[in-house]
């Protein structure tokens, strides 16, 4: 029998890393007690002390009581040991996105878990069901796909695996609108809801660009101001690393077999040159500050 919202006390994280440390965070800020686990204790720290001023940033700005601040960092443990899983009502996955590395992690998780357990994962692309197929409970495997960075994105995208029950389905909602969020519910097909639009989207910027059909600026701006899309297209790209995108395009092509989906030339060549976005100084634009010399 699966938990009631109401009883649900814990939660673990695993992988501390850009979207874990947001999510434990989400999770001792409302109430819970939160094990966040990595492999690499820097990792760790790193993640201790990024949630640390985040909660102090908030506590600044009034949005959250001294006290309650205090306490939320009370709630939260961090450690190398997967075993301390072991009273965790929920545990949500958001380690390197690799198949291969999560299925070895979800085989560990549900050897680990209490029975009662839910597994989830912020996978992007990965599918639910073949991650569930692995454990020995496909209908406690779902998928919780917070935005970056997941304590101010309002949106989580709830995948349902193929054997995921409704009370799994209930018990994940139930903890996201706890969070605060907005839920989006989508069966486990590639790119699920949001990367299913938005990675086609850019790919076609790519084209668009590749083509010399216009100017990176003027495609960003149309759609900005033609669309009132906050940013454009390629400057977007550029922000998710152009590597991420390629990989979730490719995951499409696979995925749902239509020639629609292959990645542009002109996208592949930018990651085969290391121009990987935001995060490396350059993508789609420079970001590099211009030598003292020029
Ligand atoms: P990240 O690279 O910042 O963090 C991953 C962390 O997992 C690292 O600290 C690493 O040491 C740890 N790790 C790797 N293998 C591990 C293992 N076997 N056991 C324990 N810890 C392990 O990655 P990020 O960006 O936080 O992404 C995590 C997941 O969230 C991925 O599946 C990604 O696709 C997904 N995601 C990422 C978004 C983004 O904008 N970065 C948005 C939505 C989902």
């Amino acid at each position: 029998m699966l938990l009631e919202m109401a009883e649900m006390k814990s939660i673990g994280v695993v992988g501390s890393g850009q979207m874990g440390s947001g999510i434990a965070q989400l999770g001792a800020v409302h109430g819970l007690d939160v094990w966040l686990i990595d492999s690499d204790p820097l990792a760790l720290s790193r993640a201790f002390k990024s949630i640390s001023s985040s909660i102090q940033r908030l506590v600044s700005k009034a949005q959250l009581s001294q006290a309650a601040g205090t306490s939320a960092l009370r709630r939260l443990q961090c450690t190398t040991n997967l075993e301390e899983l072991c009273s965790a009502d929920v545990i949500i996955e958001a380690i390197v996105e690799s198949e291969d590395v999560k299925k070895k992690l979800f085989l560990e998780l549900d050897k680990i878990a209490k029975s009662s357990a839910i597994l989830a994962s912020n996978t992007s692309s990965i599918s639910i069901t073949r991650l569930a197929s692995v454990t020995s409970r496909p209908r406690q495997v779902i998928g919780m796909h917070f935005m970056n960075p997941p304590p101010i994105m309002k949106l989580v995208e709830i995948v349902r695996g193929a054997d995921t029950s409704d009370e799994t389905f209930n018990a994940t909602k139930a903890l996201a609108e706890r969070f605060s969020k907005t839920v989006i519910c989508s069966q486990d097909y590639s790119g699920f809801i949001v990367n299913r639009i938005l990675m086609p989207m850019i790919n076609e910027a790519f084209f668009t660009l590749y083509t010399g059909v216009a100017t990176k600026e003027d495609i960003d701006t149309g759609m900005k101001l033609g669309t009132n899309h906050p940013m454009g297209p390629l400057q977007l790209a550029d922000f998710i690393g152009l590597d991420v995108c390629l990989s979730i395009m490719k995951v499409l092509h696979a995925g749902l077999g239509d020639s629609k989906y292959a990645p542009c030339p002109l996208l592949v060549q930018y990651v085969d040159a290391g121009r990987l976005g935001r995060k490396c100084g350059i993508g789609v634009y420079d970001y590099r500050k211009p030598s003292p010399r020029l």
